[in-house]
């Protein structure tokens, strides 16, 4: 899996991505990162990225030479990639999304800073626009790496169990996860519920099944009208609603 990321603060993307399992991938080649800066592009000696907005109001807006230049020179070693604008405006990302990405192979995400990018950008070399969800943050770097993050540890090796990322929240079947425990049995008076120490294994995973289905219905009732459950986990499911 390629990512490309334009950037005008490099160091701070790859600070985040190069920690963890996904920095792992990076070193041994398995997911490969690049980045570029608009800074690099700028032609005056001041290497001017931005620019007051025609019509006035307040910030700065990215021009669009530097930032089309940073995307061609990504593009010269990711040719087929899709170019991705970080933006509230675009689409809400979700493991759907990552899905589809890991599936593309590469990617090209665009990070805008101040208070915008030229639209002309977005006209000339965007394929797409996605938000990490209904807020404003100061750019676009933060959630290139929950894209980063989020799509490379579905690329097979990545994760270190062969099963992880399949039995996360949202990983087969779009339901919240069941709780996790481990050491000690008791702590501080709170003790794991017993069948996880039962050694039954049918009733584990009956048990897991059914938190899930708790959760899912609790927290997000809206992920259970769009997963497709079993007749058995419809009839659990009932069982949840007249508790
Ligand atoms: N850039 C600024 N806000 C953003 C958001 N909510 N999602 C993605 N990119 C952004």
């Amino acid at each position: 899996m390629r990512f490309g990321v334009v950037t005008l603060f490099p160091e701070a993307l790859t600070g985040l991505v190069c920690a963890g399992v996904v920095g792992r991938a990076i070193s041994e080649g398995t997911v490969d990162l690049y980045t570029e800066t608009p800074r690099d592009f700028a032609h005056d000696k001041h290497r001017t990225v931005d620019d007051r907005p025609f019509g006035g109001g307040p910030g700065m807006v990215m021009t669009p030479q530097p930032t089309l230049d940073a995307i061609a020179a990504l593009n010269r070693r990711m040719p087929s990639a899709r170019v991705v604008y970080l933006t509230p405006q675009g689409s809400v990302f979700d493991q759907a999304t990552a899905a589809r990405y890991r599936e593309a192979g590469s990617l090209i995400l665009l990070c805008g800073r101040y208070e915008g990018i030229d639209e002309r950008i977005i006209e000339r070399a965007v394929d797409e626009e996605v938000s990490l969800g209904d807020f404003v943050l100061s750019g676009g770097e933060v959630a290139a790496v929950a894209v980063i993050d989020a799509t490379a540890r579905l690329v097979p090796g990545v994760l270190g169990h062969a099963d992880s990322a399949s039995e996360d929240s949202f990983g087969t079947d779009g339901l919240l996860d069941c709780p996790h425990y481990t050491r000690p049995e008791n702590f501080d008076g709170m003790a794991v519920p017993p069948v996880l120490t039962s050694g039954d294994h049918k009733a584990i995973a009956l048990w897991r099944r059914q938190q899930a289905l708790t959760r899912t219905r609790m927290r997000r009732p809206e992920l259970i009208d769009e997963s497709v459950l079993t007749s058995a986990e419809q009839e659990l499911l009932k069982n949840i609603d007249s508790e």
